[in-house]
């Protein structure tokens, strides 16, 4: 089980530092799962000192898949690397949307973090018009297969997948246990179609889009759900309850 917090484009450096100082200090004693944050690349690297040989993991929200170059803007998965970052979130639905990535660049980039020994959390999810069209197995499907395009049944064992309805990110709306359930059940059967059942049950997928404290214990308790991926309410004391839930 995973938890996994994402700041989006939240915090100082400052602020970062104090408010993971104060996670370490409320968590020190889990150990039942992994707990992750995910802070601003501004961030990165003292939250990382802070963390190092502790029991919280860094993640980073996004990379570029080559090492160096001509990429003005771009943070490679060498650097990534080199300040302890573990965790590297691919294909988010808001640079889906606003970055215009596409499935052919996830899909680099999630080899490009697997290389250097780093675990995609690999994100997927359709649209509130593409659920009411029917279209949600369809889209998640798509993103799957060339999300994990040419990587062998090992390397497709290492990626985390967070499913995301983009129609449930910040907007308070969750997805119910059971909508939620429906499509990790269908992820877990396309994994089994695309490798086998051990990578499939290997697989986490973890569930995002308004947890809260009040509707998270319904998603956990799911057999295909690996826990969760949480923006707003991990940039506060509300990512300590959720981990006391995930206990
Ligand atoms: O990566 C996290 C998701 O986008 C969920 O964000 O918990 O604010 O809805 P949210």
């Amino acid at each position: 089980m995973i938890l996994a917090g994402n700041w989006k484009m939240h915090k100082t450096i400052s602020e970062a530092k104090k408010f993971v100082s104060l996670l370490l200090n409320e968590l020190h004693d889990v150990k039942e799962f992994e707990t992750v944050v995910c802070p601003p690349f501004t961030a990165l690297s003292e939250v990382g000192e802070i963390l190092s040989g502790r029991n919280i993991k860094l993640g980073a929200q996004n990379v570029f898949y080559e090492d160096q170059g001509a990429f003005t803007g771009e943070v490679s998965p060498v650097m990534l690397k080199e300040i302890g970052v573990e965790y590297v979130i691919v294909g988010h639905s808001e640079r889906r949307r606003i970055f215009k990535e596409d499935d052919e660049l996830i899909n680099r980039k999630i080899r490009a973090v697997l290389e250097k020994g780093m675990t995609p959390i690999f994100c997927v999810g359709e649209t509130l018009e593409e659920r009411e069209k029917g279209l949600t197995f369809c889209v998640v499907e798509k993103q799957v297969r060339e999300g994990l395009y040419g990587l062998s049944r090992e390397e497709a064992q290492k990626v985390v997948i967070a499913y995301e309805p983009v129609w449930a990110i910040g907007t308070g709306k969750v997805a119910t246990p059971q909508q939620a359930q429906e499509v990790h059940a269908f992820i877990r059967r396309l994994l089994s179609e695309m490798y086998d059942d051990e990578t499939a049950e290997t697989i986490r997928i973890l569930y995002g889009g308004s947890i809260k404290p009040d509707n998270f214990l319904g998603l956990i308790v799911q057999k295909d759900i690996d826990g969760g991926l949480v923006g707003g309410a991990s940039l506060k004391e509300s990512f300590v309850e959720l981990a006391r839930i995930m206990k």
